[in-house]
């Protein structure tokens, strides 16, 4: 569900919980002391029923969000997603930049989807072996680091390619956005920070000040 849909039934819910509280307060009264013609009186019942209809869709769309966002949540090794996601990209950008990742031995489980995973490193990499290639040089390399920030694991991917110019920057996780049509599409970025969102966790991006693009992978540490 999209979040602006999350966001406007968040904002319903209170509204529709209000008029059915105001309608059994008003109904109360009646009992008491009846004034209203019956007429009247089936009106507010519909309304009331209306709004507890209201309330309870509302309430399934949320618990069928959260399903989702946790679906096939697991304990993940970063080491197995990472290993995939460079053998994938070999074989897909067919050719050789130099990858060294810096995996600390005691780095933490982390939890997430291992396939959506995958997914984003094999686009991080991908995007670097693109970045490279637009400058010709022989020298290319990526380097994949992972460190432990408190509950959190982050991994740093770092290339020394194009880089980062403010306006590419800016647009980066735009859905669509791309400097490479029409080898590509634009959806790597945008549906990698979906990914990591979903697994509470995040994607950022920020311009080496010796050159070449960083992009920061951030996940929860497994308990
Ligand atoms: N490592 C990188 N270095 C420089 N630019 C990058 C890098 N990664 C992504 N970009 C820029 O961000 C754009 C969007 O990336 P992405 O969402 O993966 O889409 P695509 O790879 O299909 O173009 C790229 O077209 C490129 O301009
Ligand atoms: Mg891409």
């Amino acid at each position: 569900m999209a979040a602006a849909k999350i966001h406007r039934t968040l904002l319903e819910a209170p509204l529709a919980g209000w008029i059915v509280i105001r309608i059994l307060e008003f109904l109360e009264q009646e009992v008491a002391n009846p004034t209203a013609p019956l007429e009247e009186l089936n009106l507010v019942v519909l309304e009331a029923q209306v709004a507890i209809r209201r309330i309870k869709g509302i309430v399934g769309d949320l618990t069928a969000f959260s399903r989702e966002s946790k679906a096939g949540e697991a304990v993940v090794d970063l080491r197995t997603v990472v290993d995939e996601a460079e053998r994938l990209a070999a074989q897909r950008t067919g050719h050789q930049i130099g990858i060294q990742s810096l995996l600390p031995q005691d780095l933490p489980k982390v939890m997430g989807n291992q396939r959506h995973l995958a997914q984003v490193f094999l686009n991080l990499l991908i995007n670097a072996a693109d970045a490279i290639d637009e400058t010709s040089r022989t020298d290319g390399q990526i380097w994949i680091r992972a460190a432990k920030k408190g509950e959190a694991v982050t991994i740093d991917v770092d290339d020394n390619g194009a880089g980062l110019p403010a306006p590419v920057l800016k647009q980066l996780f735009v859905p669509f956005f791309t400097t490479r049509a029409p080898k590509r599409t634009g959806l790597g970025l945008a549906t990698s920070r979906e990914y990591l969102r979903r697994a509470g966790g995040d994607l950022t991006a920020t311009p080496r000040p010796e050159g070449g693009a960083r992009f920061t992978v951030a996940l929860r540490a497994a308990p």
